[in-house]
């Protein structure tokens, strides 16, 4: 697997990036700490046990999309690609596209848990020998080097499944968007899930699962802080809170104080009084001319898309434009 610097030096700058978020985040007036921080081994295995929840209807709807629509989604993506995929979990979704590709050079999952990705490309791995496997191990919403395949390919795809661009605001994913584009060149692609849902009962019923998994999720956060970064934070002394914001059209992941209290990380201290909340992440929701608006202020036009039979969820097919950075240069002979 590919990252830079030796195993020791990479964990202690993680942990440092880490910590500086955290005290960054809880020393605001309004406390947060950055959703990327839920997926360490247990946060990852949580996050797999939301996506097989009955409440949880994007994983269930995004598959469905891919289970009939991978040949049609391969054949807009066309021959000979190399598919990196943002944030690839367990590659479950994968796939589906993996097995309707025509000779994909190679697979680049990128993900910011290791324990996840070596296990998931190990698997890959020995189910596609013709693909070339190349794991990345990255924050991908910071720039990294893409790994170069033994095989040239013709062009590249980003995989960005699961509405995890839902998880950014506006700003951010077009942001990041921008940086896709950059990444797969003009004529490059894109396949993007996100979540159309316009039903408000459903949606908070998904973050708000019958079983609690979700509400482990959130407070695991308190739980990696008190382990990685000497915390103190009482998980009972916390209570997880998902709310739909309808006017901005987003999900509000919190974690609520349930008393007035003083928490110490790393020997520094917190104050919270009843009721504060630690914003920890959004789910936002859109509907396809929004989204579409949205990618192409980013370089991406929308090329088709399909939806699942209950119009929960959507996978698009985007194109890079010609970049505006003036990177392609043509010489007079
Ligand atoms: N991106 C998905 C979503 O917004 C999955 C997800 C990310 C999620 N964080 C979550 C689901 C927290 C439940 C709780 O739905």
């Amino acid at each position: 697997m590919r990252d830079s610097g030796t195993l020791a030096s990479v964990a202690s700058r993680r942990r440092c990036e880490f910590l500086q978020d955290v005290l960054t985040g809880l020393g605001t007036a309004s406390k947060n700490v950055p959703c990327k921080y839920f997926y360490d081994k247990r946060g990852s295995e949580l996050f797999d046990r939301i996506c097989k929840l009955g409440e949880y209807y994007l994983t269930r709807s995004e598959l469905s999309i891919m289970e009939a629509s991978a040949p049609e989604l391969a054949e807009q993506i066309g021959p000979g690609a190399m598919v990196v995929e943002f944030g690839s979990g367990s590659s479950v979704k994968t796939r589906y596209l993996l097995d309707a590709l025509l000779e994909c050079v190679a697979y680049v999952p990128v993900d910011i848990s290791s324990e996840h990705l070596d296990h998931a490309a190990a698997e890959l791995a020995s189910d596609y020998p013709r693909i070339e496997i190349l794991p990345v191990c990255a924050d991908f919403t910071k720039p990294f080097e893409l790994p170069l395949p033994t095989r040239l390919p013709s062009h590249s795809a980003v995989y960005f499944p699961g509405s995890t661009i839902g998880n950014f605001t506006p700003e951010l994913a077009i942001a990041l968007l921008r940086r896709i584009a950059l990444l797969v060149g003009q004529g490059g692609g894109l396949i993007i899930g996100i979540d159309v849902n316009q039903d408000v009962a459903q949606i908070e019923a998904a973050y708000n699962d019958s079983l609690g998994v979700t509400a482990r999720f959130n407070l695991n956060l308190l739980r990696r802080i008190n382990d990685d970064l000497e915390g103190d934070f009482r998980l009972d002394s916390f209570e997880h809170r998902a709310l739909y914001n309808a006017e901005l059209g987003r999900v509000e992941l919190d974690l609520v104080s349930r008393i007035d209290q003083c928490v110490t990380v790393a020997g520094e201290g917190f104050t919270f009084s009843e009721g504060e909340a630690i914003h920890t992440e959004y789910s936002y929701k859109y509907s396809i001319p929004a989204f579409a608006a949205l990618a192409a202020s980013a370089g991406l036009s929308l090329h088709r898309y399909w939806t699942d039979r209950h119009d929960n969820c959507a996978v698009l097919h985007l194109v890079a434009d010609a970049q505006e950075t003036g990177v392609l240069v043509s010489r007079a002979n």
